[in-house]
């Protein structure tokens, strides 16, 4: 993340002794990404973050993954997959996914274990209710229309904030996501035409300081999972500082770029990842060339896969496709997608969108997961020809 945060009691000079109310030495955790040349935190905990007492292989939810054969656009309904509650992390319902990044869905009751992902980022997004993201950062609360970041390799659970289950589009990524480098200076300060700065961004603002012996986490890490039991609550920061922490930001704080013409894909930019992009589509004033076709022209993304959920308003190209809230879209790269038949027309004139879109758009193809084969209207592929079903 390209800012510097302090929170908590940290001593005035890195590395330097720095000492517990009986005498001892705090113990300095550093966090760095990319072999300690970039990104990194520096934790001070009350007890040694390297202590386990335990670890033992965890086998997770099975799930498997088949190329999207044949080839098709398609619309998964994910309010389908409602059921009964799950936890918001081990209760993923897996949808797509290449080897770059996962994308799962969950509606969640309940807490979830303690967990961290050390294959990679992980960005979440929650369509609705609320929840309190604890880590050893301290806290961040988040509600609907929020993105999280959650770095490599933090611990952390989410614990849903009743009335509302929760409900969240997961990203996993196998590696790290951050602001599109096209909206940062060389040193790392968001820039006056990115689309949000630092002043929308959030971070945790004080030590949780939990104290707990033997607590179990869940870790997924590069060749599968294992549960460890760490002998002290990892939650144990007195204080940290660095660029390195998780944070959220509301889509609501995304401010478009519109303007006299339609604006290319990229305007949506929110994030980038390895190997694939996320992006927002919030309300905004449509084009206003005095001949302007308000919604997109046909589009082939030749290299990419583009994954859309409707999160909010009216998704006015869509319109007459059966896309509701909740739903996703997957238009695949060696297929061209565009508007359905009459919404250029119907959208001449219009003044402005109400649309709340969160897009994801792959490099490498994505495979479809059970869940999502379970919850799709297989007739979409055919509704730009007007038709549910192929002839015959
Ligand atoms: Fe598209």
């Amino acid at each position: 993340m390209p800012y510097y945060r302090s929170v908590g009691e940290v001593p005035r000079k890195r590395h330097t002794q720095f000492r517990q109310p009986d005498g001892s030495l705090y113990a300095e955790e550093l966090m760095g990404q990319e072999g300690f040349s970039s990104d990194s935190s520096l934790l001070y905990h009350r007890y040694l973050p390297t202590a386990i007492v335990a670890a033992d292989e965890y086998t997770p939810p099975a799930w498997s993954r088949s190329p999207n054969l044949p080839l098709k656009p398609r619309h998964l309904r994910t309010h389908k997959l409602d059921g009964a509650g799950a936890d918001p992390i081990l209760g993923r319902q897996h949808l797509l996914a290449n080897d770059d990044v996962r994308i799962s869905y969950v509606v969640a009751d309940r807490p979830s274990p303690l967990y961290r992902n050390a294959v990679g980022d992980e960005c979440l997004y929650v369509e609705s209710g609320a929840a309190r993201i604890e880590s050893a950062f301290g806290v961040l609360g988040v509600t609907a229309g929020d993105y999280v970041v959650i770095p490599t390799s933090v611990v952390y659970r989410i614990v849903p904030v009743a009335p509302d289950p929760l409900r969240l589009l997961a990203i996993e990524a196998s590696g790290h996501i951050g602001p599109p480098k096209r909206y940062l200076s060389v040193r790392g300060q968001f820039l006056e035409h990115s689309p949000y700065c630092e002043r929308d961004v959030r971070g945790p603002e004080a030590p949780l300081l939990v104290e707990e012996t033997d607590v179990e986490v869940y870790v997924q890490h590069r060749r599968g999972w294992t549960r460890h039991v760490y002998a002290n609550h990892p939650f144990d920061v007195v204080g940290w500082d660095g660029h390195l922490y998780p944070w959220a930001f509301s889509i609501h704080d995304f401010e478009p770029i519109t303007g006299r013409v339609h604006q290319p894909p990229p305007v949506h930019q929110t994030f980038q990842g390895p190997n694939f992009v996320i992006c927002s589509f919030v309300p905004r004033k449509v084009d206003y060339h005095p001949l302007a076709v308000p919604v997109p022209y046909n589009h082939h993304n030749v290299d990419s896969d583009e994954m859309l959920f409707y999160t909010g308003g009216n998704y006015e190209a869509r319109r007459g496709s059966g896309i509701e809230q909740g739903s996703i879209s997957l238009h695949p790269a060696g297929f061209t997608h565009g508007p359905q038949p009459g919404a250029p027309e119907r959208a001449i004139g219009a003044e402005s969108f109400d649309e709340l879109a969160v897009m994801v758009d792959t490099f490498r193809p994505l495979d479809l997961c059970a869940p999502a084969l379970s919850c799709e209207d297989s007739g979409y592929a055919w509704t730009w020809a007007g038709r549910t079903r192929p002839p015959g």
